[in-house]
């Protein structure tokens, strides 16, 4: 590297006003960059605040479409669609998900009959659907892997075939990339876009989520970490990601964001394909939470966002996308 002394190079130079300082940034998030998850509730009507994510609503399918509008008008042009499901439709198989014309499908219709342009995501993991709360089917209390596959794949072809645009694997099992991606190209679904949930960590910042879609009650004291990966390991996240694009993964997803910003990184360094990343709902709360109790300024949402970026992700699922949006468009 060349050296830099001073007084030749003075670093300060380049920061004496902020238009300086805009013109050498190296990050930048645009509206384009972020993706709006919203919960959409079944039966229901009107919205519902969620305690543990200040200021994000459960919404029943009338306030969901003006809600899309609003995200719309705010300039970010994707969604993630997460379904509530009513209580008495959950089993321990998850049936009520491969359900011809069930509640997310035929929300996923009307939102894309009404806005065909937007870019609609849709996760598949049988967790919104099981009365146990977990992402698969259990035997002798084990999630199966392959078992689930096969219902994760009729998933999988229920929401492309309502219009989803892209199929949003968040259950991590082993190999059910491969199997969905085969059966959507059997099935003529040839452009339906496969985002790999690929690195998801077994992670407690799931917890408001948890809450949100009613899943927490259900999964007490169980965990996911047969499936969702340990917190401490990276090199595995490597290897799930390498397993996901051979299987026809177009996009990867890491989840969480913040606490995992050098796996952002290395996976983007070593693959060089669209990386997305995912600031989940207990991240989104604590600085949503802090911020409204002015301990912490509104700036250290866009902050983390901005972080998020930096290690590397294309896009960010967030809940202050809408949010976001409006205040890098309005300044
Ligand atoms: C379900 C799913 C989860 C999230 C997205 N899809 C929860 C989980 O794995 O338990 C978490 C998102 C968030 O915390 O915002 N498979």
């Amino acid at each position: 590297m060349f050296k830099r002394k001073y007084p030749n190079t003075r670093l300060r130079r380049l920061r004496k006003n902020s238009n300086l300082i805009d013109l050498i940034s190296e990050t930048n998030i645009s509206s384009n960059d972020l993706i709006q998850p919203i919960f959409i509730k079944e039966n229901f009507k009107g919205t519902e605040e969620i305690n543990s994510m200040p200021g994000i609503l459960r919404l029943g399918l009338d306030q969901a479409l003006i809600e899309v509008e609003n995200i719309l008008n705010a300039g970010v042009n994707s969604i993630a669609v997460f379904p509530i499901i009513d209580n008495d439709k959950k089993d321990s198989v998850g049936s009520e998900a491969i359900k011809q014309g069930n509640f997310i499908s035929s929300s996923i219709k009307k939102i894309k009959d009404r806005f065909p342009e937007i870019v609609l995501i849709a996760d598949v993991a049988l967790d919104p659907y099981t009365d146990h709360g977990h992402d698969g089917i259990l035997e002798d209390n084990k999630v199966i892997n392959d078992e689930t596959i096969d219902v994760l794949v009729n998933q999988a072809l229920l929401l492309a075939d309502a219009g989803a645009d892209m199929i949003a694997p968040s259950d991590m099992m082993d190999g059910r990339i491969g199997a969905i991606r085969k059966a959507l190209e059997k099935e003529n679904f040839k452009d339906t876009i496969l985002l790999s949930y690929a690195a998801k960590y077994n992670s407690k910042f799931y917890g408001p989520f948890r809450d949100a879609v009613n899943s927490a009650a259900n999964l007490g004291k169980s965990s996911k970490s047969s499936y969702q990966m340990d917190v401490r390991n990276k090199n595995e996240a490597i290897q799930e990601v390498a397993m996901d694009i051979n299987e026809g993964a177009d996009i990867i997803m890491i989840k969480p964001a913040l606490a995992y910003l050098d796996v952002i990184h290395v996976i983007k360094e070593t693959f060089k394909i669209p990386t997305f990343a995912y600031q989940v709902s207990g991240e989104f709360s604590m600085l949503k939470h802090a911020i409204n109790q002015k301990w912490l300024d509104n700036d250290v949402m866009l902050e983390s966002l901005l972080s998020i970026k930096r290690a590397g992700a294309d896009a960010i699922l967030s809940y202050a996308a809408k949010d976001i949006s409006k205040e890098i468009n309005n300044k």
